[in-house]
């Protein structure tokens, strides 16, 4: 590459192309280490490729070093940073996601369906356009994205203790936790045994932890989801409203094919002025939308 020898194919392309480039070495520990090689590679990052690893440790001929071709995770994370629009650049998001767990006694809880699906894939989308982000998240099986402030929570309060400190210097704050709405007015300390007939769970009110936030930092941008069964616009219109938020999205999580624990979703974008809707597809593809849509309401772009 440094040389423009075109005698193989990839030496040919990368000739040829005026694409962005990116390159993994991978070799042993004192090929690397030579001052050829070093030199060599510092020529390529002055002509602006893109240098991924290597990795050190234990290497296929026995040595030990550096030279080892960097995690493929780690190669799509730094090439995917390339790709960066820059839509949300210099802003902090906070998102809620997952459910949350109300414990009854140490082997029970209260909880529901959210599986984080919608809330990591608004993680990735606000990642890629930029963003600071940190994802407050519920107990998920989803393997959160790298790339950004992860914070494990269990309970609505955790969520919104931790919520209330991460928002203080936010500009941008996305609700998509299914948050129980009840827990146990008193938590006991041993097992509930089974031996009754009936049990009778007595409940209060959890925190709201999305209007909570929206009257406390007035400059934040603040997001809602709304999860309906019946008079989805109505309802989420309603919650808008009441919580005092700039954007609701509202999804019908009566449907089995979008919502809870789904790979697609269906929503309505709902403000101050209209609603929206956005057609089925993956929530990959709809974080996308539904960010830009935020970075263009909150006057990013
Ligand atoms: O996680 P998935 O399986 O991908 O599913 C995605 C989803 C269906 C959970 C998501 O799209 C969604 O609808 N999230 C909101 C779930 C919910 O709790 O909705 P709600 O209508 O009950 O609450 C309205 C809003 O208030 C939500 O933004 C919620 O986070 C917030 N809230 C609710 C209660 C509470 N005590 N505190 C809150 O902050």
């Amino acid at each position: 590459m440094v040389h423009g020898k075109a005698d193989s194919l990839l030496g040919a392309v990368y000739l040829a192309t005026s694409a962005l480039t990116s390159v993994a070495p991978a070799m042993n520990q004192a090929m690397w280490c030579h001052p050829a090689t070093l030199d060599n590679i510092d020529t390529l990052v002055q002509r602006g490729v893109d240098i991924i690893g290597p990795g050190d440790g234990i290497q296929a001929c026995g040595d030990t070093g550096p030279g080892r071709m960097e995690q493929p995770e780690l190669l799509i994370e730094q090439l995917a940073n390339r790709f960066t629009n820059g839509k949300l650049q210099g802003k902090k998001i906070v998102i809620t996601a997952g459910p949350t767990r109300e414990p009854l006694d140490p082997v029970r809880y209260i909880s529901n369906h959210s599986s984080g699906k919608m809330g990591y894939a608004l993680t990735a989308a606000a990642i890629e356009a930029g963003a600071d982000v940190t994802l407050i998240t519920g107990p998920v099986n989803v393997a959160p994205p790298s790339r950004c402030k992860v914070i494990s929570i269990s309970s609505a309060e955790d969520m919104l203790d931790a919520a209330m400190v991460e928002a203080k210097d936010a500009h941008i704050f996305i609700a998509t936790a299914a948050v129980a709405d009840y827990k146990a007015v008193s938590v006991e300390a041993q097992k509930i045994k089974s031996t009754q007939k009936t049990l009778t769970l007595t409940l209060e009110k959890n925190p709201d932890i999305l209007s909570s936030i929206a009257s406390a930092y007035q400059q934040l941008f603040v997001v809602g989801f709304a999860a309906e069964s019946k008079d989805v616009q109505a309802y989420a219109q309603d919650k808008l409203r009441r919580k005092n938020l700039d954007v609701i999205i509202a999804n019908d999580i009566s449907r089995q094919d979008i919502g809870f624990n789904s790979d697609e979703n269906e929503v309505s974008w709902i403000d101050k002025n209209s609603s929206t809707l956005l057609s089925k597809r993956n929530k990959t593809q709809l974080a996308r939308d539904l960010i830009e849509k935020i970075a263009t309401a909150c006057g990013s772009e």
